[in-house]
């Protein structure tokens, strides 16, 4: 079997890498594709080399521009890529503007695509990323859905052939990094951090950074939190809270820290050591249940509803009044505050990069691995 896998943003490189391994493991040397749609050093390369993939095969250096540019060049880098390697599969992970390219150009090759983290919905068809889910399910032909929820939103949409609940691979990226991290990072004593007296904060969805007003509630929240927040922003954020003349506002408040996008084990070390987490991220919405630490969400929907339904995640939005009260009862009201800490993890049990691996290798076997016509 030889496997392609096409990757370009953070939370791929990290969610993709426990399946590159199972593959590794099994004697298979999988083709890694970059479309380097991330490609500063903290957004891309601080995770190649933390997670080890010293592999990559085309680094197709794609780079940033509008959703049809960026989608458009992917695909045409993609196509050269396949049809020159005539992988046996091609491998995407979750609902980048990568994953749709790789999933057209490669389905269209008659290339079968196994998608990793199958069937998200948040319905809100006005996210870039919902769009690319809807896709990206509909061209390919194995489905790892990450539970059953997600298969049920498959079904919905008519697709039952080829799908299989395998857990999400954050866990298994999680369980064998966290305590890597806990050894080697040294965040908190570089920060001046305490373990449960500071909360950690993300933001990079487009709805809540290309609003002005919505970035703007979202400093108004940061600004008035009762508690030390770290903030590692995304350079997309970065972007825009310096063209407001929103940075200095930020930087000028003595509860904030502002730091750089950080590598995987400094965020996980800060992530689990945190009082709760606040953030608009798919993938800490995820890791935040897997590491016991509430997390309170900056959207008004979500993909990720197994969370909320658990217990250890609530969507506040922007209103800032909801993310006070929630705050003040996760500082102040410990017996709420161990309930979140405690919802059950709904993502599986860390195996299944070895559970795709497996399946991949078996449909190969059998001679099933093949666009059906
Ligand atoms: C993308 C994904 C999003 C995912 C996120 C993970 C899409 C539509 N969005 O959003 O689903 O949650 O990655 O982080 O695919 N930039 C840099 N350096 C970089 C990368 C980006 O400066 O290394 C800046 C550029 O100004 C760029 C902007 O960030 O225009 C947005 O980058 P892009 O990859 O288009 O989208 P993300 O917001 O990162
Ligand atoms: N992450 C990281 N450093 C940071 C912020 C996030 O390593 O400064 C990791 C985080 O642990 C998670 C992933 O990046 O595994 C989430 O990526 P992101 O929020 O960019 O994308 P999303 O999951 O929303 O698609």
């Amino acid at each position: 079997l030889k496997p392609a896998f096409v990757f370009g943003t953070r939370p791929e490189i990290i969610k993709l890498a426990p399946v590159i391994r199972a593959f590794e493991r099994r004697g298979i040397e999988p083709l890694i594709v970059h479309t380097g749609q991330h490609y500063d050093y903290e957004m891309s390369k601080i995770f190649l080399e933390e997670l080890e993939l010293h592999k990559i095969d085309y680094h197709l250096e794609v780079g940033s521009g509008t959703q049809a540019y960026q989608t458009g060049m992917a695909m045409i880098k993609i196509e050269e890529v396949l049809m020159k390697e005539k992988p046996d599969v091609t491998l995407v992970q979750g609902d980048t503007n990568t994953v749709l390219a790789g999933a057209l150009a490669s389905v269209k090759l008659k290339i079968p695509v196994a998608h990793v983290e199958a069937g998200l919905r948040s319905f809100d068809r006005t996210m870039p990323e919902e769009i690319n889910r809807i896709l990206a399910d509909h061209a390919s032909e194995v489905l790892f859905a990450p539970t059953e929820e997600a298969k049920k939103n498959l079904e919905k949409e008519g697709i039952v052939e080829g799908v299989y609940v395998v857990g999400n691979t954050i866990v298994d990226a999680v369980l064998q990094n966290s305590e890597i991290a806990e050894r080697k990072s040294r965040i908190l004593e570089t920060l001046g951090l305490k373990p449960k007296e500071y909360a950690v904060l993300t933001a990079h969805r487009a709805e809540n950074t290309d609003s002005e007003e919505n970035l703007k509630k979202l400093v108004e929240i940061i600004g008035s939190l009762p508690i030390v927040v770290v903030y590692p922003v995304h350079p997309r954020t970065e972007k825009r809270l310096k063209a407001l003349g929103l940075w200095e506002e930020l930087e000028a408040k003595e509860h904030v820290i502002l730091t750089k996008p950080l590598g995987y084990l400094d965020f996980l070390k800060l992530q689990k050591n945190a009082r709760f987490v606040l953030t608009d991220s798919g993938g800490i919405q995820e890791e935040s249940i897997i590491l016991n630490v509430p997390c309170l969400t900056l959207r008004y929907n979500t993909e990720r509803p197994e969370t909320i339904k658990a217990g250890g995640n609530v969507l506040v939005g922007l209103e800032k009044d909801r993310v006070l009260y929630y705050v003040d009862k996760l500082l102040n009201d410990e017996e709420f505050y161990s309930r979140m800490a405690n919802a059950k993890n709904p993502f599986g049990d860390g195996k299944a990069g070895e559970r795709i691996a497996e399946i991949l290798i078996g449909l190969y076997e059998k001679g099933e691995l093949r666009v059906k016509s």
